[in-house]
């Protein structure tokens, strides 16, 4: 790439990386796998594994791309010539096609749910119509095919016009505008009935629940949710000016992406227990209970309306994310055209998104360790891609790339005074590599 652009403001930074960062991750995965894993005991590993993976592993990548404005490929080998740790990129290719694959699956549920709540239909029912209407959905290969394929077309038509700029300003109006709907949707359901069951739930851990499975979990869920492993944010960064702040950056961006989570937990929850839903219902958690949120309050037929249309927007800025790793790799490493490489993306993940959408009903009975293959493609991505490829760059960063342009970069060429600079390199270099590697042995229960 001859020229490449800067982010103007220290807004559009952190805004463009928030955008990628808040999506289905925060509002339909974190509920269902905090209600998957007993709730409380989840929601502390997972706060832990934010601040001590999470962040230094966001502070990694931003390293990585804001010192040499290169894609994840070249930056490494420009850093460190010849160094086998830009494969790296083939870590980040496999887990985007992976995600985008299964996310636009779930994207096009909320496509559909859009759609029945334009028509009036996301009021007026019962929590086992609720059940019901999303089992038929997902039950059914042709709508769950046609939605997909709607929302990979509609994926596809950004990138391909090049206009993803312009639906990033969109969002970052209507991000804000998410948030004081979630805020509204809280304190909505923070009057239901069984309000401090869900808050007993989800903010009193029990951690005799704690299991392999919960920390592994937790682990792939800030991976997920903070965009992380895939050099993402990598590709982000080599956008930012010399003046961006970094650690500050990936502090604000985490906790924002992580309030929105816990939020969603305080309006899913509540109404769990208020609506008798199971906490442990898994992808379809949020599905069936957040319709119910709408119908008994005032306006429904809006909120219902106005929630799915931002939900839309939250999803598109992430999956325009995930597909700009693999068009930036196609076109910056191998010369290939934009047009090619934005169809290329498409074609995988239709193909991809195909076996997800499908897996759910004609291709139900293909399982493998008991997940069906929408389960497997989440889970190889988010719980063992995602943090491989931040144990990779963190070991890069914390180990062999020059020490000295690791604290220019941290601290702006000496222009910032980071005191935090000490703990931050001692958790890039030890704490989070280990942490994961123990993860992961701990899960395989070599350890
Ligand atoms: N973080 C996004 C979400 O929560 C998903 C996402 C976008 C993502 N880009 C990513 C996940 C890169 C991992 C890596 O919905």
């Amino acid at each position: 790439m001859s020229e490449r652009a800067q982010f103007a403001t220290k807004i559009g930074v952190i805004a463009a990386s928030v955008g990628s960062a808040v999506g289905l991750g925060n509002i339909w995965r974190f509920p269902y796998e905090a209600g998957a894993h007993g709730g409380g005991a989840f929601i502390s590993i997972y706060i832990l594994c934010v601040l001590f993976l999470g962040i230094p592993v966001m502070i990694a990548e931003f390293i990585i791309g804001r010192s040499t404005h290169k894609n994840a490929n070249s930056a490494i080998n420009t850093l460190v010539p010849g160094s086998k740790f830009r494969y790296v990129s083939y870590v980040g290719i496999c887990a985007s096609v992976m995600i985008l694959s299964f996310y636009s699956v779930v994207a096009g549920w909320i496509v559909e749910y859009l759609f029945q709540s334009i028509i009036g239909n996301m009021t007026g029912h019962t929590t086992q119509e609720y059940s019901n209407m999303f089992n038929s959905l997902v039950g059914s290969p042709y709508r769950s095919l046609f939605w997909t394929y709607l929302f990979l077309i509609a994926n596809f038509l950004i990138l391909r016009k090049g206009i993803q700029k312009g639906i990033e300003r969109i969002s970052n109006i209507l991000m804000p505008v998410l948030f004081v709907l979630l805020l509204v949707f809280c304190i909505n359901s923070l009057t239901l009935p069984n309000a401090k069951e869900g808050l007993k739930f989800l903010f009193s851990p029990d951690f005799s629940q704690v299991s392999p499975s919960m920390v592994i979990g937790a682990m792939g869920q800030a991976f997920f949710s903070l965009s992380l492993g895939l050099t993402c944010l990598l590709t982000y960064a080599s956008y930012f000016s010399d003046k961006t702040p970094l650690v500050k950056s990936a502090t604000i961006i985490a906790v924002l992406d992580t309030c929105v989570a816990i939020l969603a937990g305080i309006i899913i929850f509540p109404a769990v227990f208020s609506f008798g839903a199971e906490p442990t219902a898994g992808p379809k958690l949020v599905f069936e209970v957040l319709p119910n949120i709408f119908q008994q309050m005032p306006g429904g037929y809006l909120w219902a309306v106005a929630f799915f249309v931002l939900l839309f927007f939250a999803s598109i800025t992430s999956t325009i994310s995930m597909s700009e790793i693999v068009i930036t790799f196609c076109t910056e490493e191998h010369n290939m055209s934009r047009k090619k490489a934005t169809r290329l993306n498409t074609a995988i993940a239709l193909v991809l998104g195909t076996l997800c959408a499908l897996s759910f009903n004609l291709l139900s009975d293909i399982k493998l360790f008991d997940k069906n293959i929408f389960d497997l493609f989440d889970y190889v991505s988010s719980n063992i891609l995602l943090p491989a490829g931040g144990f990779i760059l963190a070991i890069f960063v914390g180990w062999i790339m020059d020490k000295k342009i690791v604290k220019e970069q941290l601290s702006n060429h000496g222009k910032l005074n980071v005191h935090t600079m000490k703990p931050i390199i001692f958790c890039i270099r030890y704490v989070a590599p280990i942490a994961i590697a123990l993860i992961f042995l701990y899960v395989t229960g070599l350890f």
